[in-house]
């Protein structure tokens, strides 16, 4: 089994559409694998699996612990890591808490929000032998309404400058995410590395979801996601007949 490289990665911009999903566990982890080029372990843990209103809570060593598990379940896909919000205030602080990361969990690389602000953070990483990724438009750790992002002509330039600085300060692929159409379509022609959308087209070189939104598992996924199975029906269902078994005694069965 080969494992998917960074060099794979940003082969594939204008070649081959990358295919990314989020884990949180091995056991998802396992099933990603399969498939998948790029398992992210996301700091939307934070809304999906511990009832957060946003990502801002989201500490350091939650990331750890899920990213840890979702390593064990991960042989083919390259792993990436949320540095999540306020662990990399400053280049210094950055390397210390992705240093960490990197050494405590083996994953492939790590992503942080932002774009020209955060350029002297990412090089200092890439320098240091961190492998980056970025995440442009929709910024979760620091947006305030959940919206889409672009529809100003001086969003719009913001945010294409944002993804040229990123891109030249040498992540190997950047997450867009919930940009206009026509926005993902410009950034993506501009920039030599792969984008990855979520929300933003299918003119992205990528897409990535949140997987218990793509499984219908939870009732929280945004309006763009294709819901690919009814998890949440499937398991109700297998609950109830489990329950039901246990009272009418038809489970253990000791025939
Ligand atoms: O935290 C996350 O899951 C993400 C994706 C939505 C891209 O950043």
């Amino acid at each position: 089994m080969k494992k998917i490289s960074i060099q794979t990665i940003r082969g594939k911009k204008n070649k081959q559409p990358i295919t990314c999903l989020t884990s949180y566990s091995k056991t998802i982890a396992e099933i990603v694998d399969k498939y998948c080029d790029i398992i992210l372990v996301g700091d939307s843990v934070g809304m999906v699996l511990y009832g957060m209103k946003n990502t801002k809570k989201v500490t350091l060593n939650t990331m750890i612990a899920h990213a840890k598990s979702v390593r064990l379940g991960a042989k083919r896909s390259l792993v990436v890591v949320d540095m999540p919000y306020k662990t990399y205030t400053n280049k210094f602080v950055a390397y210390k808490n992705a240093k960490k990361v990197m050494k405590l969990t083996n994953c492939d690389a790590v992503k942080l929000e932002g774009g020209e602000k955060i350029t002297n953070i990412i090089k200092h990483l890439i320098k240091n032998k961190i492998p980056v990724m970025g995440h442009i438009g929709l910024l979760p750790q620091s947006t305030k309404k959940f919206k889409v992002k672009g529809r100003s002509l001086i969003e719009k330039k913001k945010i294409l400058k944002d993804a040229i600085a990123i891109s030249d300060s040498g992540v190997f692929a950047i997450v867009i995410e919930c940009v206009l159409e026509s926005l993902a379509k410009i950034i993506t022609k501009n920039v030599p590395i792969p984008t990855i959308g979520i929300g933003a087209s299918k003119f992205c070189d990528g897409q990535i979801l949140v997987i218990d939104d793509m499984l219908g598992l939870g009732d929280s996924a945004p309006k763009f996601v294709k819901k690919y199975a009814n998890l949440n029906k499937v398991m109700k269902a297998s609950v109830k007949n489990y329950v039901n078994d246990v009272k009418e005694r038809r489970f253990p069965n000791l025939k």
